[in-house]
């Protein structure tokens, strides 16, 4: 079967077709998975100025971008097809005052829509998935109300998916072809984006239990406010990650403790709780502290380049260290011989490194993250997740197309 993700709960549009096969737990039919088309259009350069992503405007830009998308989409995946005499779309389409309707508040795509949907043959494909939450509900609501629509002129099933669902099973994605079999549970999901830092203990296929959280910051979120007071670019995370890793680099040339008038060390916030919760607001608070001491003490308006570099090392150090510690208790606990990591810290080096190494032959310890490429927010996860449900749902007879799923809503909170 075909299917047709789409992705738009922050400030990346992404728009995949997949061709997918067998079933989750079928060790002589595995789900299989052949990536047909896959894109994507990141707004960073937009939300840079505002140092941050700014909902409103994700909003306009994904009603902007999805028609684009699509149509480059559907034509790499050979599905595009214009429409010819021999080959008319006749009556076949009269929802378009459904459409309108459905996209009232998103007139620029509701204007692209009916100029490029009309002109194509209805795509080959078996089921529409989209991204229900957590994330943006501005952002959201686009990509919700488009598949609906699409859901709806062609008669396919929609798929609501969850988010971060999408980020765990990422790490099966590799390469065009890819293939999902030989996995034991009970397995832990460790998952760090710029919204969510969680455990997740899935005792099988789609069966998430989440056993640990942030109690408030999520890493993404603390790497991105570290940035902002380092005086960094948005988005922070691979900024903080570029000058850590020229600290490792250039060990000699980081300026010694002494010379800074202060030991640059930071707290590694509850690793040695009895729990699987996380805390990084305080690491946070620290490095605003040691910020403004260090230019106090050293008369300084601006943090030079080396301490920026010094600084960003010791924060990614105490990140990893807090992850693994808790990674590790939780495999322990429930002798789970398998991690997987998922979300866009997962695109971090040194936390890719930290995890890689953590995997071994001897304790047969497997730990699994996603190619950077599908680290951070992309459709192919949204996909992968989106195919998992389908099987569910039909199983249960409970595939339904837009017209059965008028009352589906953006949920920014979702939860696994
Ligand atoms: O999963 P994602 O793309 O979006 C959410 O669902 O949140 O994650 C985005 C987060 C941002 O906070 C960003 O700074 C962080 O992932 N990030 C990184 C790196 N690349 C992206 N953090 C640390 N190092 C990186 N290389
Ligand atoms: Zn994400």
């Amino acid at each position: 079967m075909k299917i047709l993700s789409i992705e738009t709960s922050c400030d990346e549009t992404a728009i995949s077709v997949l061709e997918a096969e067998g079933t989750f737990g079928d060790e002589n039919n595995p789900p299989k998975f052949k990536i047909l088309a896959n894109n994507l259009i990141s707004q960073i350069d937009i939300h840079e100025e505002y140092g941050g992503v700014f909902p409103a405007l994700a909003k306009r830009e994904h009603s902007k971008n999805l028609i684009p998308l699509l149509a480059k989409t559907l034509t790499e995946a050979k599905i595009g097809n214009p429409i010819t005499k021999s080959n008319p779309l006749g009556n076949r389409i009269t929802k378009w005052t459904e459409v309108e309707k459905i996209l009232e508040r998103e007139p620029e795509l509701l204007k692209l829509f009916l100029e490029y949907i009309p002109t194509i043959e209805i795509p080959k494909i078996d089921a529409i998935a989209v991204t229900q939450g957590p994330g943006l509900e501005p952002a959201l609501w686009v990509g919700i109300n488009f598949a609906k629509t699409l859901s709806l002129v062609w008669g396919k099933p929609l798929i609501p998916v969850n988010h971060m669902e999408g980020h765990l099973l990422s790490s099966f994605a590799s390469g065009k072809e890819f293939s999902i079999s030989n996995f034991q549970f009970p397995m832990i999901g460790l998952l760090i984006s710029g919204g969510h830092t969680e455990l997740i203990l899935m005792k099988g296929w789609m069966k998430y239990e989440k056993i640990g959280q942030t109690l408030d910051d999520a890493v993404g979120e603390a790497f991105d406010k570290v940035a902002r007071m380092l005086n960094l670019p948005y988005p922070g995370g691979p900024e903080i990650s570029k000058l850590a890793q020229t600290a490792r680099e250039e060990k000699f040339g980081a300026p010694s403790a002494e010379l800074l008038n202060q030991e640059i060390k930071l707290p590694r916030p509850m690793i040695h709780t009895d729990d699987f919760n996380f805390s990084f607001s305080g690491l946070k608070t620290a490095v605003l502290y040691l910020v403004k001491n260090l230019k106090e003490a050293n008369h300084w308006k601006e943090i030079p380049l080396e301490t920026k570099q010094t600084i960003s090392q010791e924060f990614e150090d105490a990140v990893v260290e807090v992850l693994l510690k808790k990674s590790q208790k939780a495999l322990e606990k429930f002798n789970a011989k398998t991690l997987i990591l998922g979300g866009g810290v997962v695109a971090n080096s040194q936390i890719r490194q930290a995890f890689r190494s953590l995997g071994n032959p001897i304790t047969k310890l497997k730990v699994l993250m996603p190619e950077r490429e599908f680290s951070t927010d992309n459709a192919i996860m949204i996909g992968i997740a989106g195919y998992f449900q389908y099987l569910k749902l039909k199983e249960k007879g409970q595939l339904q197309t837009a017209t059965d799923l008028v009352g589906l809503k953006a949920d920014g909170n979702l939860n696994l």
